[in-house]
């Protein structure tokens, strides 16, 4: 047998080789693997055009696009110094200066809004408005006061934490810890509603409002100062304004007086950086605008 037989059963061509009387066919190399070489090649020389490719003594080709990693490098350590920069002046620079600088409170939103979203968010809302038993922090109604120094504190410590110098909140049980009794407890409840809205105060409800206000005199204005205006000092929330961490309907507030109120905010003095927090503070002051 010699090259160019054919092989009897499938017509196609035979190389010429045998193996104990098993002959090899001649099948041509198929097209998809001449076509994969064919964009290989292709590929290849585009890259050699495009990218740094061949070595030329001292020198090498430089490629149309230009592309250095070593340039590359040298631009990231140059952002990762400007990174370090930013948090340095955090930690340096007072408030009012961090405040003043347009550029700083730029990255403050930025890094602010990644910290707060996996810090706070779950109990302040995505955008620090709050809900029910947790307060607004976009409002300019602060328990605990609003200047940087105090928000700070309240970030570190937290309220009814296990922090040793937690802020502690303590709205009493007046009704279930039977300091007053229920219709007491409702005329104070009139009174409060009636701070926000002195419109009711010559409602139906007149004589309710008036002895509500003595109770309130008698065990409330120790918290909640003379004029229901609130304390910073005790964290007892400003009744006279139209923000109410609980809710301000009737059921609600009764169901304060009643049974009494402690939130509970965790202390992060230990779960999050110095930097972390005072970026945190400008945060939350910077949430309800200027
Ligand atoms: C487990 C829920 C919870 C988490 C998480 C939480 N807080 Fe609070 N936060 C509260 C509650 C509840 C209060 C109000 C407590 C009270 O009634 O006095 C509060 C109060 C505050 C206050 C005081 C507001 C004022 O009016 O004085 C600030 C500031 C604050 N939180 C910031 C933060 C920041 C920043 C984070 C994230 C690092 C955070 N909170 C995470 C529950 C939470
Ligand atoms: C020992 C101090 C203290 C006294 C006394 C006190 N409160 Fe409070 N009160 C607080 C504190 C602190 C809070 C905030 C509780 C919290 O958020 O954890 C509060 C919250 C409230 C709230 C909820 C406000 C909101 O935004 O939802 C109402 C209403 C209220 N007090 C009414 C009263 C009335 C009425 C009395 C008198 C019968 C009274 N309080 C006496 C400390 C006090």
């Amino acid at each position: 047998m010699s090259v160019g037989d054919y092989d009897p059963y499938t017509g196609q061509r035979l190389t010429g080789h045998e193996w104990n009387g098993i002959k090899e066919l001649n099948t041509p190399v198929p097209k998809v693997v001449w076509f994969f070489l064919g964009v290989t090649a292709l590929f290849a020389f585009v890259y050699w055009v495009l990218m740094p490719a061949w070595p030329l003594g001292v020198t090498y080709t430089k490629g149309l696009l230009g592309l250095d990693e070593r340039e590359i490098v040298r631009e990231k350590v140059v952002e990762a110094a400007r990174q370090r920069t930013w948090t340095q002046r955090i930690a340096q620079e007072d408030y009012a200066a961090i405040q003043a600088d347009a550029e700083l409170m730029q990255k403050v939103r930025q890094a602010g809004r990644t910290l707060f979203g996996d810090n706070c968010a779950v109990c302040h809302g995505t955008s620090g408005k709050g809900g029910p038993g947790y307060p607004n922090l976009a409002d300019k109604a602060w328990l605990w006061g609003g200047t940087p120094e105090a928000v700070a504190e309240t970030i570190r410590v937290g309220i009814n934490s296990d922090h040793p110098q937690t802020r502690t909140s303590q709205m009493l049980a007046f009704g279930r810890d039977q300091m007053l009794d229920r219709t007491a407890v409702l005329n104070v409840v009139a009174y409060v509603q009636s701070l926000s809205n002195p419109a009711l105060a010559n409602g139906p409800e007149k004589d309710a409002i008036t002895a509500g206000k003595a109770v309130f005199e008698a065990n409330c204005v120790s918290c909640h100062g003379p004029d229901g205006k609130g304390s910073t000092e005790v964290g007892a929330p400003d009744l006279t304004d139209g923000f109410w961490i609980y809710g301000g309907d009737r059921q609600s507030i009764f169901d304060t007086v009643w049974g009494g109120r402690q939130g509970y905010m965790p202390a992060w003095e230990k779960r999050l950086s110095d930097v972390d927090r005072k970026i945190l503070t400008l945060y939350v002051l910077d949430l309800g605008g200027k």
